[in-house]
């Protein structure tokens, strides 16, 4: 398989709910989204992921009206939504911080906006009542903020935020606040939520384990741009970029050129690829196998190894290569492994699951 295959973006086949078109955005000098394109269909997750400062926040911002984009349209059913105010935009927001108000109760909290927009005492009642149900808090209607824990808290963001019935969901990392198990409960029943409701969201996170709990597809970002967006499993098995498969899991590379349409692999397999010249080669750990020496023209010495839960992971260092091979297996209790400083072979399991980038 190889490298760079069609455009970074997938379209979704039937018209999506929200359109962003060449989305730009500028602070100055500076450009902080360049040429965003993404649509998101009818009840999709979809998760823009990228490390701090790329432009996850600011393009939520463009699309919930915080902000004006400088070039390019956001729609949102078919509506152009440069002209249409905050506060007319069909689209909810999570943010970061649960910014509840702390004198207000859970019920009060929840029902804010509805008596801002004057909704009728008793139909804002009966939202109010019924978003809290969806989240489980039945029951906490007269407790204050600091009388709930920190996942109760980002559950009454959340029906504060459901209780509008927006037709776009927006998330800006909900879970930073929760500790790592927190988090991953809460990863599970918030996807399971969102998808019960069939709410077309987008999520935003740093964090690729969540990016591949919570998402239906993954828009990879680097640098105000998107890189590829495509489900967890594409990124992961077919990352168009070599910057997509360093962010997303755990890779290893090697320089390569290729001959008559074909690069070798270190093992001495090879792999077809369209691109010309200097490559980079890209395998995944879980795709080499370790086993004890023999003939072949990959071998090595385990430098380091160490058990990760379930898995072993063995740092390898090669004969003639500077770079250290990362190899994934199962442990099993039967078998020790390979300690440190045991003399090794390598194998790649499957060569068409390399991944070919120009150098
Ligand atoms: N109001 C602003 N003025 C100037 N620069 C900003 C402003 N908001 C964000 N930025 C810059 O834009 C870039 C992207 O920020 P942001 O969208 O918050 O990134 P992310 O959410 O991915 O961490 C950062 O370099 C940030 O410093
Ligand atoms: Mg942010």
């Amino acid at each position: 398989m190889q490298g760079p295959t069609g455009p970074a973006t997938s379209v979704a086949t039937t018209s999506p709910v929200l359109r962003i078109g060449g989305v730009g955005k500028r602070f100055g000098t500076f450009t902080v989204l360049d040429d965003c394109s993404l649509d998101v269909a009818e009840g999709e997750i979809v998760t823009l992921l990228g490390p701090s400062g790329c432009g996850k926040t600011t393009l939520l911002r463009c699309i919930a009206g915080f902000w004006d984009a400088d070039s390019g349209s956001i729609t949102i059913d078919g509506q152009d939504m440069a002209r249409v105010p905050v506060n007319r935009r069909p689209v909810g927001v999570v943010f970061q911080s649960y910014a509840l108000f702390p004198h207000l109760t859970v019920a009060r909290n929840v029902g804010y906006a509805l008596r801002m927009q004057g909704v009728p005492r008793a139909e804002a009642a009966r939202r109010v009542a019924a978003a809290l149900e969806t989240v489980s808090l039945t029951g906490f209607e007269d407790r204050y903020p600091a009388q709930l824990s920190g996942g109760q808290q980002q559950r009454v963001a959340i029906a504060r935020v459901l209780v509008m019935e927006p037709r776009v969901l927006l998330l800006d990392e909900p879970f930073n606040a929760l500790d790592a198990k927190l988090r991953g409960t809460m990863q599970v029943e918030l996807r399971q939520l969102i998808k019960s409701l069939g709410l077309t969201s987008i999520f935003v996170t740093h964090d690729q384990e969540e990016a591949l709990t919570m998402s239906d597809r993954i828009a990879v970002m680097r640098a105000g741009r998107i890189e590829q967006a495509a489900p967890p499993d594409e990124i992961f098995d077919r990352p168009a970029t070599a910057y997509v498969a360093d962010f997303i899991g755990s890779s290893n590379f090697w320089p390569s050129l290729v001959a008559d349409g074909r690069v070798s692999l270190p093992d001495g397999q090879s792999v077809a690829t369209g691109l010309r010249g200097a490559v980079r080669v890209m395998a995944r750990p879980h795709n080499l196998q370790i086993a004890p020496p023999a003939a072949g023209p990959w071998q090595g010495r385990v430098a380091f190894q160490r058990s990760v839960g379930p898995l072993v992971e063995y740092h390898v260092e090669t004969e003639g290569g500077d770079a250290m091979v990362k190899v994934v297996a199962m442990r099993r209790a039967q078998d020790r492994g390979f300690a440190d400083g045991t003399a090794v072979s390598l194998r790649i399991v499957d060569p068409a699951l390399c991944a070919v980038y120009p150098a």
